[in-house]
């Protein structure tokens, strides 16, 4: 079962498949092959630039730029917001995606709209850097802790840059299956 062969009406039964592997992002012997192929230090600086540009735009951190709470899918969440803007890191300019997952004990559209930092649990994004990944529309992936630091996954590895790229599960793998070829679930504005 590979998500990338899913229209759009399997991906929930494909992400329902999937619960529980996120364990599969890496195996140690591809990582021992082709060095890290994600969260390496340059992916890590990166991540955290990208993370101050989004806090200078208040797209991020106390008081962020929110849009409705939504009810969510899996892997992101009971309630998620979604943000798109743009940003500039370093010398690289364009689209960046905010994706925010919250849950909790009554978590709910609107306990998250009246208090969302109560129920923030990660903070997902794709930014399009220039040249970064032409295969796979160059987006560069993050998985944030609310205040900004970057999560791991079960495997111990850094979830920024190309993250579980080649690998059958993960951001690529789930996203390859968007409508439109843009890796984008939402809309294909990107394309
Ligand atoms: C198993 C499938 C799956 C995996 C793995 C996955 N996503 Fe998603 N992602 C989705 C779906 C489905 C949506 C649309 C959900 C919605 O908004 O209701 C989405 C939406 C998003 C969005 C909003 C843009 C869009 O595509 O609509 C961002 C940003 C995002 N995901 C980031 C990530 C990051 C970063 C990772 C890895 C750490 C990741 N995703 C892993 C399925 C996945």
């Amino acid at each position: 079962m590979k998500p990338l062969q899913l229209g759009a009406t399997g991906l929930i039964a494909g992400a329902l498949l999937t619960a529980g592997c996120a364990d599969l992002y890496s195996s140690p012997a591809a990582t021992r092959a082709m060095g890290p192929p994600f969260g390496g230090a340059d992916d890590v600086a990166y991540a955290h630039d990208l993370w101050n540009a989004m806090q200078r735009r208040h797209l991020v951190g106390p008081g962020a730029i929110m849009s409705a709470p939504y009810t969510g899918t899996h892997p992101h969440g009971a309630i998620l917001d979604t943000v798109d803007a743009r940003v500039q890191v370093r010398s690289d300019e364009g689209p960046v995606i905010i994706k925010r997952n919250y849950r909790g004990k009554d978590v709910s559209k609107s306990n998250v709209a009246n208090n969302p930092g109560k129920y923030l649990k990660a903070v997902t994004v794709m930014f399009k850097r220039p040249g970064y990944d032409p295969e796979d529309r160059d987006w560069f992936w993050v998985k944030y802790a609310p205040d900004g630091s970057i999560l791991k996954n079960p495997k111990g590895m850094t979830l920024a840059g190309r993250v579980a790229k080649g690998k059958p599960m993960g951001c690529i793998a789930c996203h390859k299956g968007a409508p439109g070829g843009d890796m984008v679930f939402n809309h294909d504005r990107y394309r």
